[in-house]
């Protein structure tokens, strides 16, 4: 099993490039199953959530062609509609298949996601979509089995504007009859990447990135090609870690509107912030002041960056308080980032940090992926020499981190 090794690091300085998005990339992937003929896929991150998604995609009879980070996903021939427990229980994005298959073959038998460290993760907001489209549901031997002669436009209200809710009706809803409206929708802008990818092909979607998406159902979808968005919290990871060092250098690849509350937060703390058309500068040099944080569906600040800045609050003057609103139990890192000096108490949903730690380097544990991120943060300034195994969480979600990060300055290393 691989570690990471990183020794405490002079302030990060440079340039750092981010790659397409995983939460965009994931469900337009699941969403070639709706065209019959070929997408091409531009600014595909090699992930392994994204290998395992092409591995459920080819068991289907899809065929995928990867040159460099270009994707060709042809799936003129549906083959099956089932996505069975091995790559299903890898990744939570894989329920993303159940919206396309239900609409192109009819059916779909999804082993069912169970339970992930960060929170229980139910399902129920899609199943309740799915039926109020004209499914019937059934679960049984760990599977969810989904079926339907024709899906008819519905309107349907999310209690909680789920990300994969929204994405897995308006796949399913793109080629119903009839018109269907989501209310409570999520804004996310992976949300709009989905919409903007099926549009390209025909569809017609309106609303997305507000609070009510409609769709009104087309006969069929004709293949494009498309260029997924930059990920988000790969940027806004980036910019922590030059904030956590004091350094000073240039996000490329990334939409500044994305990571807005990231931005915000960064600039409040003190750091100098300048947004381009395509890129970030951050400056951290001068010493950055405590924060408050409350995690809440975009525009609201990403619960996908609360570990990162959970671990930067340590480092910062004062006391800090994170409330985290979405998941349930997103403070697996915490444990671990207090087995660097750090000084931070659960209180149910919340964390409160003791700012101006010393961190110091130590073996630690990722149990999951933005978790494993606040500690390659930690490690980048705490004194000494940190190791963390549980790479294989990182690497669902970042592309080439050490590679990247020691390309503006880091000590960091893959063992
Ligand atoms: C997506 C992202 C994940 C991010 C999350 C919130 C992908 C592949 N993953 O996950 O990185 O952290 O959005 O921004 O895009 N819920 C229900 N019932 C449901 C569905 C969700 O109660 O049927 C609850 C969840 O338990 C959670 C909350 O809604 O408490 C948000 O979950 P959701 O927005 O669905 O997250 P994901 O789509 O799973």
């Amino acid at each position: 099993m691989s570690k990471i090794i990183i020794k405490k690091s002079d302030p990060l300085t440079g340039r750092i490039c981010c790659s397409g998005s995983k939460n965009a990339a994931l469900p337009i992937l699941a969403a070639t199953i709706l065209t019959k003929g070929r997408s091409r896929l531009y600014n595909i991150p090699r992930l392994s959530d994204i290998e395992n998604m092409l591995e459920l995609l080819s068991g289907l009879g899809g065929k995928c062609v990867r040159e460099g980070n270009i994707l060709t996903v042809d799936f003129s021939e549906c083959r099956g509609y089932t996505a069975p427990y091995e790559p299903v229980s890898k990744f939570r994005g894989s329920f993303l298949l159940a919206g396309p298959l239900l609409s192109r073959m009819g059916r779909a038998r999804i082993s069912m996601p169970g339970g992930c460290p960060i929170g229980n993760r139910p399902i129920d907001l899609h199943l309740k979509g799915f039926s109020a489209l004209g499914a019937e549901i059934e679960n049984g031997h760990g599977y969810v089995d989904l079926s339907c002669k024709r899906l008819k436009g519905a309107k349907i209200y999310l209690d909680f504007p789920s990300v994969g809710a929204t994405e897995n009706l308006i796949m399913a809803a793109v080629l119903a009859d009839g018109e269907t409206v989501i209310e409570n929708a999520a804004a996310e802008p992976e949300i709009t990447d989905l919409a903007d990818f099926l549009n390209q092909q025909g569809a017609l979607i309106s609303g997305m990135g507000s609070d009510t998406v409609n769709i009104i159902g087309v006969k069929d979808l004709i293949p494009c090609s498309h260029s997924v968005i930059s990920d988000r919290i790969e940027a806004g990871t980036f910019m922590s870690a030059f904030a956590i060092t004091g350094g000073c250098g240039e996000i490329t690849n990334v939409n500044p509107l994305h990571v807005k509350p990231v931005t915000a937060k960064l600039s409040e703390m003190g750091a100098k912030i300048q947004e381009h058309e395509n890129s970030i500068n951050v400056d951290a040099r001068a010493h950055l002041s405590s924060a408050n944080i409350k995690t809440l569906p975009f525009p609201g600040f990403p619960t996908d960056m609360q570990a990162q800045f959970s671990a930067l609050l340590c480092e910062t003057e004062g006391t800090s308080i994170i409330v985290e609103t979405v998941f349930e139990n997103r403070f697996l890192h915490v444990g671990e980032l207090n087995r660097m000096g750090a000084n931070i108490r659960i209180d149910g949903r919340s964390s409160v940090i003791e700012g101006n730690k010393k961190l110091s380097g130590s073996k630690v544990t990722a149990f999951d992926l933005r978790g494993g991120a606040s500690l390659v943060l930690a490690g980048l300034c705490a004194c000494g020499e940190t190791e963390i195994s549980g790479v294989e969480h990182i690497n669902r979600g970042y592309e080439n981190l050490c590679g990247k990060l020691s390309s503006i300055g880091a000590n960091i290393f893959l063992e």
